[in-house]
Formats: C-alpha cells, structure tokens, sequence
C-alpha cells in the first residue's frame, strides 16, 4: 500500500471541491488574505498538487472573509526582507512569482479569479493572470503603491499593460484611487461584475461551462491566446499551425471527430451554439 502524501494546504489555503470545480481562498481573513511568505509558499504547492488532481477541472482563486487579497503583507514581505542578504530576499519574492505568474499564466487547468472584495496592489499579479476574472460589483481595488511610497513593482505594471489601457492605467497607478467592480468591468480588468450575492453562482454557472468543454482542447486553446500575442504574424501562423496539430495528436477524446460527426453526419448539435455531446 502505497504511502498517502498529505494535501499541502489547509491553513493559509483551502480548498473546496465542487463537481470539478476547486474553490481555492487565499485564507488569512484577519489579515484581508495579504499575501505573506508561508501564503505564497502555501498556494505554490497548492497549484502543484490541484494540476494533477482530477477533483480539479476548474481553478477559481477567492479570498476569505471580506477581502479577495490586500496585496503583499507589508510586513512579511517588506519589512521582514529588508535586512535579508539580497540572495536570501531574492528567493522569497521568487516564490511569490512562481505562483503569481510564472505558474499562474502557464496553468494546465483554465483558472478564474472570484474577485469577493478588496484587491490592491501585488494582488493585481494574480488577479490578471488568472484566465478569467468575475469581480463584485462591491469590490473594492487599488494600485495603492504610491500611496504608501513605492511603485507597482514585482511585475504590477507589467501585468497591467496586458488587460487596461494606457489611461487607465496611468491614472490609477498615479492617484492610488480606488474603484469597484463595475469599473473593473468596465475597463476590462476582470471580465463582468455581479451583485456580491450573486457573485459565487454567476462564477459556477462559469466554470460549469468551461468543465464542459474538451478540457485537452481547452488547455490548448488558452495556450494558443497567451503565447501568441508576442510573435509576428508569421510566427504565430507556424506555432499555431504545428500547436493545433499537436494537439488534435494528443487529444485521447478525439473531440475534433465527435465534433464533425455530431454536427455533419448526425446532426445532433450546432457548434456555434454550444459544446459537442461527450
Ligand atoms: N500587509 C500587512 N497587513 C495588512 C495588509 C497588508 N497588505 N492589509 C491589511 N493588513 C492587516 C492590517 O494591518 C490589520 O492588522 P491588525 O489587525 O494586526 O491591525 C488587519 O490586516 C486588518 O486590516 P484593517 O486595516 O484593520 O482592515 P480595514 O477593513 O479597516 O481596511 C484595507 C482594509 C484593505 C483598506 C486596509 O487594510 C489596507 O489599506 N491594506 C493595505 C492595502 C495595500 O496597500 N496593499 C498593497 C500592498 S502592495
């Protein structure tokens, strides 16, 4: 008998499964779930360990409590780092990029952040990583940085160059003016805003979508999107050219068949409508 190996989160992470889904807090409510180092350690083993764990289809990234995260805990991993030899320092803030993006923009499962309540700062890293992002319209976000005497550093602005628009931007990293989320919408921070009562039902009605899809395809697909904003045009035809092959290879379900099938010869479904039955 094989040696059970103990799941690595349950304290400043926990997870909930729900037919596919993984309702993954970030889970220091006292704190308003600000990212401290044993979080960011504890959410990097939590990701290793959901992306081969069959319970997860769909990652979605909520926060505890009040908050969805009030960024990097200022005193874990400010105050606390300032006096560490530079080696020392450089290894704590890569743990927290490795699972704020590096891990985040490459996940193998599509990830939705639940964006419950405050969101300032180092929390935009994750927040624009995830694949998809439901916000309440309640939610309130900053880029509080200068306000307290630094820039948006980590990879902040970086992230945000990928989703806002240069005004938006600008002004909100300048002023350290909060917003909610309907702006969030409405700037395209996060995809749509919901009344908070409505907020976790609208985010399963979403991730019910995404479980149904062919989920080789899917992880294809997102890949396809992210990797491709970065090459010329020529470029992107041969990647995407060489990934689609790939992947109709490697897809075990063979769901491009089933799709022509189902549409063509039994006309069972109309693709421009929905998912082919599988
Ligand atoms: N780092 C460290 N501690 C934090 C924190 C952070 N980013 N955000 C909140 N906390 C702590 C508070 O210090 C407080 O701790 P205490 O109980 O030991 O005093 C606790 O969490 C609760 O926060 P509090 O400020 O009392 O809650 P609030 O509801 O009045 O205000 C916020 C909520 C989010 C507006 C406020 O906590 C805040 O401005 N946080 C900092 C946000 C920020 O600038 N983040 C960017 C970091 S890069």
């Amino acid at each position: 008998m094989s040696a059970s190996v103990a799941e690595p989160w349950g304290k400043n992470v926990l997870v909930e499964f729900e037919e596919g889904i993984a309702w993954v807090s970030m889970n220091r409510p006292e704190k308003k779930n600000a990212i401290s180092v044993d979080l960011a350690r504890e959410m990097l083993a939590t990701m290793d360990a959901l992306e081969t764990d069959p319970r997860c289809g769909v990652f979605v990234l909520t926060g505890s409590g009040d908050a969805w995260s009030a960024g990097m805990d200022l005193k874990d991993y400010f105050r606390a780092t300032d006096d560490m030899p530079l080696v020392e320092r450089n290894r704590v803030y890569a743990i927290n990029g490795a699972w704020q993006w590096r891990r985040m923009l490459t996940y193998t499962k599509p990830t939705v952040a639940m964006v419950n309540g405050w969101c300032f700062g180092g929390a935009f890293t994750p927040l624009i990583a995830c694949d998809l992002a439901i916000a309440a319209d309640e939610a309130k976000f900053g880029l509080s940085e200068i306000n307290w005497g630094i820039i948006p550093a980590g990879v902040v602005s970086k992230a945000l160059t990928t989703v806002m628009s240069l005004r938006d931007q600008m002004y909100y990293v300048m002023t350290g003016e909060t917003f909610d989320g309907t702006q969030a919408s409405a700037m395209r921070l996060v995809n749509e805003s919901v009344p908070l009562a409505q907020l976790r039902e609208r985010t399963r009605k979403l991730a019910k979508t995404l479980l149904g899809k062919n989920p080789t395809v899917l992880r294809a697909a997102k890949t396809g999107v992210r990797m491709s904003g970065d090459l010329s045009w020529e470029q992107a035809a041969e990647y995407l050219t060489a990934k689609s092959d790939q992947t109709i290879a490697s897809d075990t379900e063979r769901g491009r068949d089933q799709g022509m099938k189902q549409f063509l010869d039994d006309k069972t479904f109309k693709p421009g409508l929905g998912a082919y039955k599988r």
